[in-house]
């Protein structure tokens, strides 16, 4: 037996009842498709139900004010949905009424993407196109031991193309969803009562919970800074502000790459014309993990003679209406202490 034989069969014995199960109207699946993206499937079914009640076709939605389309979709969130929904009823009204026949045609209209356009086409006009969502990207990453990281679901699209049956594509589609729904979870898939397991490479290696390959996550790179308070002889506080880049716009103190010991830092603040540098204290150390980097941060406060090119000395007020980067906010808070009240 084929993967789509012992698939359906099990589909026919166990397929959720759900109120667009067995519809051919595209209008129908059409809108049970577009609500259920990112909603789940219990919600969907009295939203799905009022919908068709106050709008039975697409000349009904297309006709009504959109503030009764959002009306009637309030709790589902994600309003572009809607909007979409009701631009594309217009659409097709204009057009006579018909849905554009196929998965190509299906996806000019607005709101309907890849997934949709398949599921739709699929389930409505017996297309074998993948409905390739992340659940059945995960069900099929199991099956084929896809060692390959997913983009998109759509990456799958050669293997699911070669899967699919040209015999009730669209009950196919909808039996991964249930078998993803049901069996095939994310986290501990219950590969005892699959029906397809024979032919799942995963659950022969047991590994199933392995796949979809995930890549290991990129190492965040570790940079090491010495932030510097620098008050000047008269009491006010050395900041500078950065150029375009990280944190641009952004203000800062004086800093130096790496932690030197005190007799390096003077000669590096020197070399970048603070003039003679009196080292006052060390300061608390501090920590910041971007995105993609980690700063570790070592203070001190010194004295400094000098105002370098690009250094504005401010007092407590000016420091206070500057924007810095939370990354500095430990040393932002210590500088507005140190600083004499204005
Ligand atoms: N999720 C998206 N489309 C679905 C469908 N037709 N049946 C069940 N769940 C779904």
């Amino acid at each position: 037996m084929s993967f789509a034989t012992d698939l359906l069969s099990w589909y026919d014995a166990n397929a959720r009842t759900l109120p667009w199960r067995g519809e051919t109207d595209p209008y129908r699946i059409w809108l049970s498709e577009i609500m259920l993206q990112q909603t789940q499937t219990q919600t969907v079914k009295g939203y799905y139900a009022r919908f068709l009640d106050r709008f039975p076709d697409v000349f009904a939605l297309a006709d009504a004010p959109e503030e009764e389309v959002l009306k009637l979709w309030e709790g589902l969130g994600y309003y572009s949905r809607a909007r979409n929904l009701h631009a594309a009823a217009k659409a097709v009204a204009a057009m006579g009424g018909a849905f554009p026949g196929d998965a190509a045609g299906l996806r000019q209209l607005p709101g309907i993407g890849p997934y949709a356009a398949n599921a739709i086409a699929s389930i409505a006009y017996g297309e074998p196109v993948p409905a390739l969502d992340g659940n059945q990207a995960r069900v099929l990453s199991r099956v084929l031991a896809w060692e390959m990281e997913l983009r998109t679901p759509f990456d799958l699209l050669e293997p699911a193309l070669k899967l699919i049956p040209k015999e009730r594509p669209g009950d196919y589609n909808q039996a991964l969803m249930d078998l993803g729904a049901s069996i095939c979870v994310p986290k501990s898939p219950r590969c005892g009562d699959c029906p397809v397991r024979a032919h799942c490479v995963a659950c022969a290696e047991e590994a199933a919970e392995d796949f979809p390959r995930k890549s290991a996550p990129v190492p965040k790179v570790e940079q090491a800074w010495t932030i510097v308070l620098a008050l000047t002889r008269d009491g006010k506080l050395l900041v500078h502000r950065r150029p375009k880049g990280l944190l641009g716009g952004l203000y800062e103190f004086a800093c130096v790459e790496g932690h030197p010991g005190e007799v390096e830092l003077r000669k590096a603040l020197s070399g970048q014309g603070f003039g003679s540098v009196e080292i006052v204290k060390a300061l608390p150390d501090a920590r910041h993990v971007f995105t993609h980097r980690v700063w570790r941060m070592r203070g001190w406060l010194v004295r400094c003679e000098e105002v370098p090119e690009g250094f504005t000395a401010v007092d407590a007020a000016a420091l206070a209406a500057l924007p810095f980067p939370s990354a500095l906010r430990v040393y932002r808070e210590i500088a507005g202490e140190v600083l004499p009240e204005a």
